[in-house]
């Protein structure tokens, strides 16, 4: 969701302990997740792939998805983070700035923006112009920390 009406840029930012971005951003995107998009009209997804592609995954969907909150949730977490992360690449690409972000009240931002019960915000893509550097990194991981080569140990 892209939100441009300024009362609700600032109402968001209040709902995001002020985070200044949030409201003067060029852009805030807010990647909201449809927790039950797996089971509206799914043949939609495969529309374009060829019929046998579509008779084996179309039905598939309703078996991976059906009964499994945790799975829905977390395929809605996983399309919103890529989206994300497409959208940060892009605007750099462009020549912008962006912050990626899970620094709000997620119910609250939920009820400003109006959400149906089966959709949850994931994060926020506030674009725009950095007005001042980055603060220095928090604290990086080793390499071998976080890379892990075949199996646990
Ligand atoms: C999950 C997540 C949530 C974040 N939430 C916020 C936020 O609420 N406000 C903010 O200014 N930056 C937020 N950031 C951005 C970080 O403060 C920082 O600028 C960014 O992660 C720096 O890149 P690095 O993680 O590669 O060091 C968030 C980053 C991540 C990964």
């Amino acid at each position: 969701m892209v939100v441009t009406a300024k009362p609700l840029r600032q109402k968001i930012r209040e709902a995001s302990w002020n985070q200044a971005q949030v409201e003067e951003a060029s852009i805030l995107i807010v990647l909201v997740a449809d927790l039950m998009a797996w089971e509206k009209e799914p043949a939609r997804y495969w529309k374009d792939a060829p019929k046998p592609v579509q008779d084996y995954l179309v039905p598939a969907i309703n078996q991976y998805y059906n009964d499994k909150p945790q799975v829905q949730r977390d395929e809605a977490m996983r399309s919103c983070g890529m989206a994300a992360m497409n959208l940060m690449l892009v605007a750099k690409s462009m020549g912008y700035d962006t912050c990626p972000m899970d620094g709000f009240d997620f119910d609250k931002v939920a009820k400003l923006l109006n959400l149906p019960d089966d959709h949850t915000p994931a994060m926020f893509v506030c674009v725009g112009k950095a007005i001042k550097e980055a603060m220095p990194r928090g604290g990086q991981l080793t390499i071998n920390e976080v890379a892990i080569r075949n199996q646990f140990k």
